[in-house]
């Protein structure tokens, strides 16, 4: 493991029990995020499928796909096991359909092939290079027809944008009642951030092979983006 990533395991392994606590004053559009994230998941409801969560933290995203498809296997990988204890909690309803695995996505084989591979919150961490080899890895993880969602905080198309986007979301954040210490936190937490424009995203995912990239939805620093693997 680098050291960077190192680094990003400490954080969240320090902030795993308070992480579920800020989470919807943290990511101000909370319920459109991830709602349009399962919904780009365009499968019929009862189909079996093999999904996979990178960087599922407290497992927020695999609960989500749990629920939206009840046939849905998910397999989640993480690098801090702090937050996988809590992912274990809280999926214990439906832990015959889960399997956790703690490892840096980065490096560890992937597994595989998935029909779905999701992501919230997490390959922002990553250098732009790393990005770009995950996306190749996760095209090659998939099955085809498949397709991978990642809902994440990316870059402004511009810095003043950028730093517009991150005014807003700590006013945001504020507005809805944030505590002075998770937003403090979660500002401490952001020096571990490489975001990256959802423009270079989309062409990034084109060139590991993706068709009918899109992103379905984008508020401030949060976008909902993927494609889909044809054949
Ligand atoms: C902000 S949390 C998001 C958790 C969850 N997906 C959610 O939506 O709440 C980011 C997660 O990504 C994980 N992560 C970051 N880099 C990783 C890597 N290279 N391999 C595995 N997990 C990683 C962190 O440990 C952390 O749990």
């Amino acid at each position: 493991m680098s050291a960077a990533h190192s680094t990003v395991r400490s954080a969240f392994d320090l902030t795993a029990t308070e992480y579920d606590r800020a989470r919807r004053q943290l990511v101000p559009c909370f319920d459109e995020f991830y709602r349009a994230a399962v919904a780009m998941l365009d499968f019929p409801r009862e189909a079996p499928l093999e999904a996979l969560d990178l960087g599922a933290g407290t497992g927020l995203m695999a609960g989500f796909v749990a629920s939206a498809f009840p046939g849905a296997r998910i397999t989640l990988i993480d690098i801090a096991p702090a937050m996988l204890a809590r992912a274990q909690a809280r999926l214990a309803p439906v832990i015959d359909r889960i399997r956790i695995i703690e490892a840096d996505y980065v490096q560890a084989p992937l597994g595989g092939p998935f029909d779905a591979i999701v992501s919230a919150l997490s390959i922002h961490h990553l250098e732009d290079p790393d990005k770009r080899g995950l996306f190749g890895r996760i095209f090659g993880a998939l099955k085809p027809g498949g397709i991978f969602v990642n809902a994440d905080q990316v870059a402004g198309a511009t810095p003043a944008r950028e730093r517009r986007h991150k005014d807003e979301w700590i006013a945001h954040a504020r507005a809805l009642g944030v505590a002075e210490d998770d937003l403090a936190a979660a500002i401490d937490r952001m020096k571990c951030d490489r975001p990256a424009t959802v423009a270079a995203q989309l062409r990034w995912l084109q060139e590991a092979g993706f068709a009918s990239v899109d992103c379905a939805f984008k508020a401030g620093m949060f976008a909902v983006f993927g494609g889909y693997r044809l054949s």
